[in-house]
């Protein structure tokens, strides 16, 4: 028997009992003749006393050596309150050095002293520190509760598989060549989207799978190349069913794994989430909807409203005493090229109920007090305004909300605000190509009240499409599908696919659809940005064992990496072709 406990477990009952204990250095002082260390596993950390007896080789010992002890468990004299074991300590009777450990090149501790590129190369120590434990901890307990939930409601859990073929879904495919079929390849799945509908045509019609996906997209804090999907499709179900089912999900997991009531869960469509908001994915913690006063701000000489399509004003509540040095702050941020706008107009409304503005030039007391009234804004706020074209002036926006939530401490990481997002449009025109592309993906059923705009007017047609939205994160987006084989196939032709092309591409998938496919809708949740934002962050990495970096790289294991020559023939890939490049 290696232990009998655990780093954690031990409490001030446990005093009198003799046991064994293993694990890891954490820190060793020395006080006068007698040694004392912290001895840390996953479980936590239980502190040892090396008397004279020891005292040569527990001044040996160094951080991350794996040591097993046996003593007795004692009373501690000056007792730490902030462990759970901080009541006792094992006097120690016999130690076994079971591995010495190099010095790490970073302390494991909750604030490390290792930079990010070091602390991926050592991915396997970093893994020790207490908030990558509890970080993998709760994404544990978020998927067994996923099952526990899933498998209450007869939701079969069926596996798909990785080696396929490509599917459209916007981003590249990472593929993978075929040593058995010379010059093909496989591709790795972006998700089982077409297979889960196969399996709604099977019959299985509760399916779910916490699954691995694979996008060759840049990557940014909430975007890893593999990440893991928990993809469900449902039959015989309308978009109702679905909003129920997966509300109830998310539901279950707040008041299971943190004991929150959810508040509720709103429903939005997507038309006025980007009038109020801006965004698609509005973080509903905070107010600061959009108002828009391009009527109220025309033909008073000043040319940038008079030749705006839109002029949007936000309420920053009691920020009218902002200073020049914040205000300029503000017009650099969305000055900056990533937002892009060309100013920013600022009316103060002072507490004594006068108006100071950048545009008083132009603009009368009673002008602003108009402009004010129309944005329900009080003696002491604050009201910014953007104009331009309508698209850009409501993404500029958005980004001025969301910096302004944060610069005010509005979004707080601990209040969870989720919403529904509903009626995408089927369809975005992409300008470089000169043609449609599906918003969601092609497999997404048009609105049954759209659909006479199909022949007219496809960009105006609505999907059966929504996203689930948390605290201003996507976290999982779905569809009501086509079902219908002559549906599927006009909506290939709308996005250009020959009917060779399509009949190559998905020919499997509209075959099935000729033997008796059921209405089926889906959708699939960010697994990753479930546990980060359940965990209080903005970053999934640190809620992955084994993330990429940034460059889509492992540095630990040095992947992606060349092979060799070998492996190149057998898989016949023209190695001289290789080399030109
Ligand atoms: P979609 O492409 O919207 O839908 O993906 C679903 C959810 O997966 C998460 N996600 C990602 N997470 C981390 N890294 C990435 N690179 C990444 N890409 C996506 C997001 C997103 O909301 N087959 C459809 C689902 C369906 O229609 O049922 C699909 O994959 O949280």
């Amino acid at each position: 028997m290696y232990r009998s406990h655990t780093n954690g477990e031990l409490r001030i009952e446990n005093v009198g009992q003799e046991v064994t204990l293993c694990g890891w250095v954490q820190k060793s002082r020395e006080l006068g003749a007698m040694t004392f260390v912290d001895l840390r596993d996953r479980y936590g950390i239980t502190q040892l006393v090396f008397g004279e007896e020891h005292i040569k080789t527990a001044k040996n010992l160094g951080r991350e050596d794996v040591i097993q002890i046996t003593g007795n468990v004692i009373e501690r004299e000056s007792k730490n309150k902030n462990i759970p074991t901080g009541e006792i300590e094992i006097t120690v009777t016999e130690l076994t050095v079971l591995n010495k450990s190099k010095t790490p090149p970073f302390t494991i501790e909750n604030e490390t002293d290792g930079g990010e590129e070091l602390r991926m190369q050592y991915r396997y120590l970093d893994l020790r520190r207490k908030p990558l434990q509890n970080n993998l901890k709760l994404r544990h307990r978020l998927s067994i509760e996923i099952r526990k939930y899933l498998d209450n409601i007869n939701f079969l859990e069926i596996e798909t598989p990785y080696l396929i073929k490509s599917t459209p879904e916007g981003a590249r495919d990472f593929v993978v060549p075929s040593r058995m079929n010379p010059n093909e390849f496989y591709a790795l799945p972006q998700s089982p989207q077409t297979f889960k509908q196969l399996l709604m045509v099977s019959g299985y019609d509760r399916y779910y799978q916490i699954v691995r996906c694979f996008r060759d997209e840049d990557l940014r804090a909430d975007r890893q190349p593999e990440f893991t999907q928990i993809d469900c499709e449902m039959a015989f179900v309308d978009q109702e069913d679905i909003f129920n089912t997966f509300e109830g999900m998310i539901t279950h997991l707040f008041k299971t794994v943190k004991n929150i009531d959810l508040k509720g869960f709103p429903r939005i469509d997507y038309a006025t989430a980007m009038k109020q908001y801006g965004s698609d994915k509005p973080d509903i913690r905070f107010g600061m909807t959009f108002n828009y006063i391009t009527e109220e701000t025309q033909n008073k000489g000043f040319n940038v409203f008079d030749q705006s399509e839109v002029v949007i004003a936000l309420v920053a509540k009691d920020c009218s005493s902002f200073t020049r040095k914040q205000l300029d702050a503000l017009t650099d941020f969305v000055k900056r090229p990533q937002i892009g706008a060309k100013g920013m107009v600022y009316v103060k409304y002072n507490e004594d109920g006068s108006f100071k503005s950048s545009v008083d030039k132009f603009y009368s007391q009673e002008d602003l007090k108009a402009w004010a009234d129309k944005c329900d804004a009080k003696a002491g706020d604050l009201i910014l305004v953007l104009s331009g074209d309508k698209t850009s002036t409501q993404k500029q926006m958005n980004e001025l909300r969301l910096h302004l939530g944060n610069e005010l401490g509005l979004r707080n990481p601990n209040e969870y605000a989720p919403l529904w997002v509903y009626d995408f449009p089927l369809l975005e025109w992409d300008e470089d190509n000169n043609r449609y592309h599906a918003m969601h993906h092609p497999f997404t059923s048009p609105k049954k009240e759209d659909l006479h705009l199909l022949e007219t007017d496809p960009g105006k047609v609505r999907a059966n499409a929504y996203d689930m939205v948390l605290n201003g994160v996507e976290v999982g987006g779905g569809s009501i599908r086509i079902h219908d084989k002559a549906v599927q196939s006009r909506m290939f032709d709308l996005l250009g696919f020959s009917k060779e092309d399509a009949q190559a591409q998905f020919g499997f998938l509209m075959n099935a659809f000729e033997y008796g496919a059921p209405p089926h809708g889906g959708i699939a949740l960010g697994f990753d940005r479930l546990c980060a934002l359940f965990g209080g962050q903005e970053t999934i990495r640190d809620f992955i064992a084994f993330p990429k970096n940034n460059n889509g790289r492992d540095v630990m294991i040095d992947s992606p990496s060349p092979i060799s020559t070998e492996q190149l023939d057998e898989l016949n890939i023209d190695i001289k072709i290789k080399e030109e490049l």
